[in-house]
């Protein structure tokens, strides 16, 4: 076996969309599979939620790989397109996409007769990143329904702070939502994981989960263990060095980690060259064998040190859990100062991957 090496479980990835359906039994559901699927392998995260209603990513590459793959489910470009030779692209390919800016529709209005496309019109409801504000969002309306390129038409917005309990600017999304839509007939979508865990009221016709399909509540630890979701993603490599430091003497680059008294220290085979990031600190919780040690001493390219002076029985060749199954890799981001998302979709190719459960 190759270390490092990052295991998914297509079971897992398969369980948690069973808990966004049993959260949302009425919502059609477009897995998000942006960035490699938040760095689990797009293809593979498609087939592996074939049962998804179709699949979200942000541009027109990954879709391609998608459909070359042969994904022929519903691909929806959540960027939408940025030139008419993307448009093109998006027809031959038979892609859905998210239209935020009088540019892309002027870009439809020009698609050469006989050239459709679904289209969900993205209503910006204070996220200030993409889509029509309130006072443009009629004519958005009037121009995107009168367009022959347009076969069908579905409204969307997206949540800024939906991860955090009781933020005031997400019920005040809501309702900006619903007060332009009321009146309309077409299918919407509004909430990403966030939203579809803690906004029961956004569970509208289509939900747009990414996080929580690979296991993560961006609500935090707890709400993860609440919902029994199941990180799809172990992140693992190997101690493949182990010295005894005397009292005082430091590891690695910089001297960043002293030893108080005489410690031993493994060397482990991942680095911010396989995506651990350089900036993790002292002190963050990896599993040997699957006992708790914290990391001592700065990340390198290819290597970590980690404190295993109460880990007798640690030697080389014992298993390093980066994250994965007990450990959150939300845990463990905060000793980065960052999110599950960007450790998730930061490691590099360089990792092995090997993918379990993929046969039901
Ligand atoms: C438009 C849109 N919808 C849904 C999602 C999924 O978000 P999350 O991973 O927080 O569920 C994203 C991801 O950023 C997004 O950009």
């Amino acid at each position: 076996m190759s270390f490092p090496l990052a295991t998914i479980d297509a079971a897992a990835l398969r369980h948690n969309l069973g808990i966004v359906r049993q959260l949302a039994p009425n919502s059609r559901v477009l897995a998000v599979i942006k960035a490699d699927a938040y760095g689990h392998g797009m293809v593979g995260t498609a087939k592996a939620l074939a049962d998804a209603d179709g699949f979200g990513v942000a541009r027109l590459n990954e879709a391609l790989s998608l459909r070359s793959s042969g994904v022929i489910q519903k691909v929806v470009l959540l960027e939408g397109v940025a030139t008419p030779e993307e448009v093109r692209q998006a027809a031959l390919h038979n892609l859905e996409m998210v239209v935020h800016s009088f540019n892309q529709v002027a870009m439809l209005e020009q698609v050469a007769s006989g050239v459709q496309f679904d289209v969900w019109l993205k209503i910006d409801t204070g996220m200030n990143r993409l889509g029509f504000r309130g006072e443009d969002f009629p004519l958005a309306l009037r121009r995107l329904q009168s367009c022959a390129a347009v076969r069908s038409l579905r409204l969307m917005t997206h949540f800024a702070n939906a991860d955090v309990a009781d933020e005031p600017s997400t019920e005040k999304q809501l309702r900006q939502f619903e007060s332009l839509v009321h009146s309309l007939s077409f299918e919407r979508s509004i909430a990403n994981s966030a939203g579809i865990i803690s906004r029961p009221d956004a569970r509208v016709e289509w939900v747009r989960p990414g996080l929580m399909l690979y296991g993560i509540s961006p609500l935090g630890e707890a709400s993860t263990r609440e919902l029994g979701l199941l990180p799809a993603m172990r992140l693992i490599t190997s101690l493949i060095a182990v010295r005894t430091l005397k009292k005082n003497e430091a590891v690695g680059y910089g001297s960043n980690w002293q030893a108080e008294n005489e410690a031993r220290i493994g060397i482990a085979a991942i680095g911010y060259g396989d995506g651990y990031p350089r900036t993790m600190r002292n002190g963050a919780p990896v599993l040997v064998d699957g006992s708790e040690a914290s990391i001592a001493g700065r990340v390198s390219m290819d290597m970590i040190s980690i404190d295993i002076t109460h880990l007798p029985n640690a030697q080389v060749g014992s298993e390093v859990v980066l994250w994965g199954r007990g450990l959150p890799v939300e845990r463990v981001a905060p000793f980065a100062d960052t999110l599950a998302y960007e450790l998730l979709c930061r490691v590099t190719e360089r990792v092995a991957v090997r993918w379990e459960n993929v046969y039901r």
